[in-house]
C-alpha cells in the first residue's frame, strides 16, 4: 500500500528556517540599537562613549551624522522650537563650550534641559561633539576650518562640578566644598584623534 505523498514535512523546514533567520535579524538589530549608526573613526574609548551617550540623549534635538542623529530642523518650515543647532555644520570648539551648554541647557537655558549628562559622561559627550562637529561647515574666508581650531581642555576637575555630579561614595562630606578626594584621575582629556592637542 502506498503512502500518499505528503509535502508538508518538507515545507515546514524552510518556514522554520526563515522564522529562525528573521528572529536572528531582529535580535541583531536590537543588539545594535544605539551603536550601529555611530561612525567615529579614530575615536578613543572616551569619545566613543560620548558618541553613544549623544545618540541616546541628544538625538531628539540635534543633528550630528557621526552619531547618526537628525534632531535638528531639516528646513525652516518644519522647524520646532526645541530643535537645536545642527552640529554637522556648526563648529563646537573648544570642549568647554559644549560642557557649558550641557550644564546650562544650551546658551539661553530656555529650551534645552540642563545636565542631561553629568560628570565624566558630560565631558565625554563634550569631547565627542567638539571632535566631530562642524566638519560640514561652510568655509568662511578668513576663518579657520573647524578641525583646525583648538579643541581645548577642561579646567581642573574641581572647577566644573563642585562634586555634585559625582555619585561615588566616600566624597568626604558635602561641607568640604568643591575639592573631591575622588577627583583623582580625571586626567585632562588625553584623547585627540586629530593628533596634536589643542593649544
Ligand atoms: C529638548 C531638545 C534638546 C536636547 C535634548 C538637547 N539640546 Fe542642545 N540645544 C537645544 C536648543 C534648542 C539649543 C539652542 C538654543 C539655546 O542655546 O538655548 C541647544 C544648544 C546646544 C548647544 C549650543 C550650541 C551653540 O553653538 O549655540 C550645545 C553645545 C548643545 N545644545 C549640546 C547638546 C548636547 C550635548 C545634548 C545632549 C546631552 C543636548 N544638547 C540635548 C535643544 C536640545
Amino acid at each position: 500500500m502506498e503512502v500518499p505523498y505528503d509535502p508538508a514535512p518538507m515545507r515546514r523546514r524552510p518556514r522554520l528556517l526563515i522564522l529562525g533567520l528573521t528572529s536572528l535579524a531582529v535580535a541583531a538589530s536590537i543588539a545594535a540599537c544605539g551603536t550601529q549608526r555611530l561612525n567615529v573613526p579614530g575615536a578613543s574609548p572616551t569619545v566613543h562613549n560620548g558618541a553613544v551617550l549623544f545618540s541616546q540623549r541628544c538625538a531628539g534635538c540635534h543633528s550630528l551624522a557621526y552619531a547618526g542623529t537628525h534632531g535638528s530642523a531639516a528646513n525652516v518650515r518644519s522647524r520646532e522650537i526645541t530643535d537645536g543647532p545642527n552640529f554637522n555644520v556648526r563648529c563646537e570648539r573648544p570642549v568647554t563650550r559644549v560642557l557649558y551648554a550641557i550644564e546650562n541647557g544650551g546658551f539661553s537655558g530656555a529650551i534645552m534641559p540642563q545636565n542631561i549628562v553629568l560628570g565624566d559622561d558630560a565631558k565625554a559627550v563634550a569631547q565627542f561633539v567638539s571632535t566631530f562637529a562642524g566638519r560640514q561647515a561652510p568655509k568662511i574666508v578668513g576663518q579657520q576650518v573647524c578641525q583646525a581650531q583648538p579643541i581645548g581642555t577642561f579646567p581642573a576637575p574641581t572647577a566644573t562640578t563642585g562634586g555634585s555630579t559625582s555619585t561615588s561614595a566616600g566624597s568626604s562630606g558635602g561641607s568640604a566644598g568643591s575639592s573631591s578626594p575622588n577627583a583623582k584621575s580625571q586626567a585632562p582629556i588625553s584623547s585627540n584623534p586629530g593628533g596634536k592637542s589643542g593649544k
